[in-house]
């Protein structure tokens, strides 16, 4: 699912040049859960967002479900995301002004799925994550976790092959933590890769394998 070859990544400031990844190779299978574990500031979200292709690397090579990154243009980088990736983040990232049915209607929307067809995917996934009775409420009046499930429903609901988890637990406590583990677990069955980085142990103890990220290189 993933390939990736020497990546090296630097964020150029004001006053310095700040080499996030320096290198980094590794794949990931497809259906495999993985997790990336390193210290603060050892380049982990730098590293999952270039897979991610939300931010460009500077050099090395990438290959997403079969297809080469180096080289694409802004267009194909575009649907190259929209049609494999989907992202879960610390803070939930869902729109305050929308729905929990609308946050989740978001992907499918992107494809010009038909309102019907919409209608019986976001239900069917809502009942999967145990939201269905929030579907008309707004994230402001959900807890944490709940909120953290409408972010995986949004995951599931587009189908994309690859979900992408930056600190996935960071912002919820220990139970709703396990409670968010056993729903990724669902995605897995579901045949979904999944990169999580986590600083948390025991969370990464429920993926396949963990990489170790630490200054800009795996160890
Ligand atoms: N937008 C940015 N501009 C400058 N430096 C950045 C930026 N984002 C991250 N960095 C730096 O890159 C390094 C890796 O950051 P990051 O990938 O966020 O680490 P982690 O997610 O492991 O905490 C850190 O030294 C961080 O300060
Ligand atoms: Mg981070």
């Amino acid at each position: 699912m993933i390939k990736i070859t020497n990546l090296k990544k630097n964020y150029i400031t004001k006053d310095c040049v700040v080499e996030a990844l320096k290198g980094v190779s590794f794949d990931v299978k497809p259906g495999e859960f993985v997790a990336i574990m390193g210290e603060s500031g050892s380049g982990k979200s730098t590293l999952l967002n270039c897979i991610g292709l939300m931010d460009f690397f500077d050099d090395g090579e990438y290959e997403l479900n079969g297809s080469k990154i180096n080289g694409m243009t802004t267009k194909q980088l575009n649907l190259a995301r929209r049609n494999n990736i989907s992202f879960i983040f610390q803070n939930y990232e869902l729109m305050r002004n929308y729905s929990v049915y609308e946050n989740i209607e978001v992907p499918l929307l992107a494809k010009n799925m038909k309102f019907k067809l919409r209608k019986n995917r976001i239900e069917e996934v809502a009942e999967k994550l145990n939201i269905a009775e929030y579907l008309k409420n707004y994230p402001y009046q959900l807890s944490g976790g709940q909120q953290q499930r409408v972010a995986i429903a949004r995951a599931m609901v587009s189908d994309n092959p690859l979900i992408l988890a930056d600190e996935p637990t960071g912002a919820l406590d220990r139970k709703n933590s396990t409670a968010l583990m056993e729903y990724l677990l669902l995605l897995k069955n579901m045949n979904k890769t999944i990169l999580m980085v986590t600083h948390d142990k025991n969370m990464a103890e429920y993926s396949d394998r963990i990489i170790y990220i630490e200054d800009g290189k795996i160890v």
